[in-house]
């Protein structure tokens, strides 16, 4: 009866300590008991008690004690209540297992889910542990339990890794990637035919990616922001992979990481890391929350990032006295981004002559993305004021250099989008943001509709026919004819904005 109270309170003594470190508690457990019945035996043998040895006779009588029954162990007058014995017990067992097999056993720890699917953008596992990636069926495998605990209950998630989890039209050209635990033990278990001592990040280049704006807003910044922390110590296995856009990116591909892109759903091989990320963090359009960023990253570090990636020179945008702008000794630059298919300017000629009537130097250029993009990108950061009429093409502004100007063209019935896209992020890479709505009368859409048409007088009710309705109407079939004397101010305000 004793030594059964001494086995209980040692317990509950150490109970708090035990999570997480049952040896420890075995340790300690094991020492009381050894000296305690060591004491009785044989006063004289203390000092010669080998403290660390497994006793295969001292562990048949813990063994033996957990299984007698709990009354035996607990009395009325004992403070250790009956519940506390019934887990002491089990505790006794799963630590007795962990000693027998010399490994970790599964009754351990609960460990929580791999994969966050609660955010509303994006999905993301991020997995430590002997991980067998099969790219041939898309399939992730991990083991079911490491040594700190298992994985109960259904960890298996079907994750498509393109943080625009709600948007059906992006969603649907998304590979879907099964992830799911596995026993070692288990023969059909893929065996792995490589093995990355580096992290994986999973990402998909499909959805929207072909676009600019897109490229940017959903891969390039969520990449950084959930790869950057690796300092290139890490490598992509990309999904929905193309050619054509691993080579239009490849600057901050390999700046991100130093290692050969994997086209996952090309690979024959078993891949095999220790830890994977599937899926990319993403926090606001365009732009990264320092906050909830590792390492405390910023959109002004991404751009920082590119400006080094691209061996861009400028930091910031020309800085004039008030003199020298009056005398036009300094011509700072204008970039007018010019589109040729939609939104195009239809005066693009006269904006250029009265913007060098102010003493800008003006290049007209046409966002051509099949071109070297190092050279487009550094003729972007030679530049102090971008302006250009609401599209991808302006997602380029993240070449500008901090305290630029960007003035974005707002073509009538888009002021959401602007606003999001490109307004709000503006302030976050450190440039000077001015906007430009256009009136009625700039518009293309005069021509195709009375002016009292709910295309002028209510956008909102042309957006609730649908996405499609929308962009028909106001972002394929619009051009602007801009009012250059009604623009002129904002040039000028653009001026003062470099003068400070
Ligand atoms: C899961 O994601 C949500 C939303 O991003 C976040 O607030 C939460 O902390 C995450 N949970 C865990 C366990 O990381
Ligand atoms: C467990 O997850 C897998 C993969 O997502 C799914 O196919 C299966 O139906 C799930 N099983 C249960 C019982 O929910
Ligand atoms: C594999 O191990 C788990 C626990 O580790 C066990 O439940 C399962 O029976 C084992 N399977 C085989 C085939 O040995
Ligand atoms: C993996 O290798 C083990 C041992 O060599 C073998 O028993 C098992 O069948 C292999 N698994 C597969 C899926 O080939
Ligand atoms: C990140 O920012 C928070 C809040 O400003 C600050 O408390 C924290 O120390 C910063 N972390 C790092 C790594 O700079
Ligand atoms: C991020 O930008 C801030 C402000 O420019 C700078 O102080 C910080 O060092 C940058 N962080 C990294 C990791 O480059
Ligand atoms: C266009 O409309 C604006 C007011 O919306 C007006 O100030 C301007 O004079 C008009 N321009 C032309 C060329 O009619």
């Amino acid at each position: 009866m004793e030594y059964n109270k001494l086995l209980a309170r040692s317990f509950s003594h150490y109970e708090q300590n035990m999570i997480g470190c049952w040896a420890f508690g075995v340790f300690l457990i094991i020492t009381v008991l050894t000296y305690y019945f060591a004491l009785i035996s044989n006063p004289s043998s203390l000092a010669s008690i080998p403290i660390l040895d497994t006793d295969p006779q001292l562990r048949m009588l813990v063994f033996r004690d957990t299984s007698s029954t709990v009354h035996q162990l607990y009395t009325d007058d004992d403070p250790v209540t009956k519940t506390e014995v019934k887990e002491i017990i089990k505790e006794v067992i799963k630590v007795e297992d962990d000693i027998n097999d010399g490994q970790t056993k599964q009754e351990l720890v609960k460990l929580p889910p791999v994969c966050n699917v609660s955010d509303q953008k994006f999905d993301i596992c991020d997995i430590d542990g002997d991980i067998r990636i099969d790219g041939k069926s898309s399939t992730i495998l991990y083991t079911s339990s490491s040594k700190n605990g298992f994985f109960a209950g259904n960890d298996s998630w079907r994750i498509q890794p393109y943080p625009r989890k709600t948007d059906k039209g992006a969603m649907k050209n998304v590979n879907e990637i099964l992830v799911k635990p596995f026993f070692t033990n288990d023969s059909n278990a893929p065996n792995c035919s490589r093995y990355h001592s580096v992290p994986a990040i999973i990402f998909s280049v499909g959805g929207f990616a072909s676009n600019h704006f897109h490229a940017y807003n959903d891969v390039l910044v969520p990449l950084f922001l959930t790869s950057r922390q690796f300092n290139q110590e890490v490598q992509f296995l990309i999904t929905d992979s193309k050619l054509a856009w691993i080579s239009k990116y490849k600057v901050i591909l390999n700046a991100l990481s130093k290692y050969p892109i994997v086209d996952l759903d090309k690979e024959n091989d078993v891949l095999c890391y220790k830890k994977v990320i599937l899926g990319l963090n993403f926090h606001k359009f365009l732009s990264i929350d320092p906050l909830k960023s590792p390492k405390n990253y910023s959109m002004e570090n991404f751009t920082q990032f590119l400006r080094n990636a691209y061996s861009l020179k400028r930091s910031s945008a020309i800085s004039m006295t008030v003199k020298e702008s009056g005398h036009r000794k300094k011509h700072p630059r204008l970039l007018i981004v010019s589109r040729q298919r939609t939104r195009k300017f239809s005066n693009v000629d006269s904006i250029a002559k009265m913007a060098k009537s102010l003493g800008y130097q003006v290049i007209i250029e046409e966002p051509s993305y099949a071109k070297d993009a190092s050279t487009f990108t550094e003729m972007v950061n030679s530049c102090d004021v971008m302006m250009g009429v609401h599209g991808a093409g302006l997602t380029n502004i993240v070449f500008l250099p901090p305290t630029a100007v960007f003035i974005q063209v707002i073509p009538f019935g888009v002021e959401w989008v602007s606003t999001k896209y490109f307004a709000e992020p503006a302030p976050d890479m450190k440039l000077q943001y001015l906007e430009y709505k256009i009136a009625a009368n700039e518009s293309s859409l005069i021509q195709q509709y009375p002016i009292d048409h709910a295309v002028f007088k209510d956008p909102h009710s042309i957006g609730k026919q649908g996405w499609n309705v929308f962009k028909s109407v106001y972002l394929d079939k619009q051009d602007v004819n801009l009012d250059v004397e009604r623009f002129r101010p904002t040039l000028l305000k653009a001026l003062g904005l470099l003068r400070k």
